[in-house]
């Protein structure tokens, strides 16, 4: 624990490498070969040209609240599920659902995994981002790591829930306007979490339909009055996944491409301006292949043209190019 806080103080912006492998292995361990080789540790926040960075950083910039980037994936039972009042039966914490490092640890399921130990120990308000895991899973709107973006406000003594409740509206209104316009329409939702009450959720109306996007409440009395130092006092938070926000504002469909290492995907993305309006083109989602064909022709009437209209005719626009790259004449 005192190790933990000492990381917080210090910031946990930069780069400390966690080594989850590090953390032994039983029979419960459930993380995939796959998961542990190409996402965990991608670290795609920190790229700042990413669709997902971007979205963060405008939030972190409109909030104008000290966000804690490096804060470790692999947590604790407690800290993922206990520390929020989730219930030993919650079905969360199936390892259906989770993915267990060992009997003690998990892949952090949500970002609101570090809720506790920032109110022991963080600011009076903070945010949070990382990547979190699901086992779920993999389509166009589903994969077994995402990222999101927690926040979190303590008030002094004397503030109402009421008060508080104001506040988290309020600014979270002001975050969703100032990303999707002024003139966005917003819906309030109740909801149910087991570490806030009350809760809420809050829709945007986007392309004519209304997009689930955050979920948000006060902070649990309990949690409240387990730690000393804000006994007594409200305090709000809220949780946003960086994907479903990422994919409205840059009308991207498959949730997958914000892996991508293709150049295609980087792009359009890169050097734009923070606030840029960008909409993302598809492209192929197979590598691209070259291929080399030779054949003769005895036709003196024979014209490259020929060949090229015949290569559009059987593979149409999936060939990005057809070159001639040489020509041989027999003398004879
Ligand atoms: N952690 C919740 C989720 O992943 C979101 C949330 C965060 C809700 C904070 C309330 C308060 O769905």
């Amino acid at each position: 624990m005192r190790r933990w806080t000492q990381c917080v103080r210090r910031g946990f912006h930069s780069a400390t490498a966690i080594d989850w492998r590090a953390f032994p292995r039983d029979e419960v361990t459930n993380v995939p070969a796959r998961l542990e080789r190409e996402w965990f540790g991608r670290r795609l926040l920190q790229e700042p040209d990413h669709p997902l960075a971007r979205a963060k950083t405008r939030m972190v910039r409109h909030l104008g609240i000290e966000c804690f980037e490096a804060l470790p994936p692999v947590v604790s039972l407690y800290d993922n599920f206990d520390s929020l009042l989730i219930p030993a039966t919650h079905v969360s914490r199936s390892p259906n659902d989770t993915y267990y490092v060992n009997r003690r640890h998990v892949l952090r399921t949500h970002t609101s995994a570090h809720q506790r130990q920032l109110l022991r120990s963080g600011p009076a308000s903070w945010l949070a981002c990382g990547d979190v895991f699901r086992r779920d899973e993999i389509d166009a709107s589903h994969f077994p790591v995402f990222h999101q973006i927690d926040g979190g406000r303590v008030f002094g003594e004397g503030v109402t829930a009421r008060e508080a409740e104001e506040d988290l509206k309020g600014t979270l209104e002001g975050l969703m306007r100032k990303l999707f316009g002024a003139s966005t329409q917003l819906r309030w939702r109740d909801d149910f979490f087991p570490f806030t009450s009350p809760s809420f959720e809050l829709d945007v109306m986007f392309n004519g339909e209304w997009l689930e996007i955050l979920g948000c409440g006060l902070i649990h009395e309990d949690i409240m009055q387990d730690t000393p130092s804000i006994r007594g006092r409200q305090g709000w938070a809220f949780g946003i996944g960086l994907e479903r926000l990422a994919m409205v504002l840059y009308q991207i469909k498959d949730i997958r491409v914000f892996w991508s290492r293709d150049e295609r995907f980087w792009k359009q993305f890169r050097g734009r301006p923070l606030e840029a309006p960008i909409a993302f083109e598809e492209f192929s989602k197979f590598p691209k292949t070259s291929r080399d064909v030779s054949f003769w022709t005895n036709s003196e009437a024979f014209h490259e043209n020929q060949f090229f209209e015949m290569v559009r005719e059987v593979c149409g626009d999936l060939v990005e190019a057809v070159v001639r790259l040489d020509t041989f004449r027999h003398p004879k």
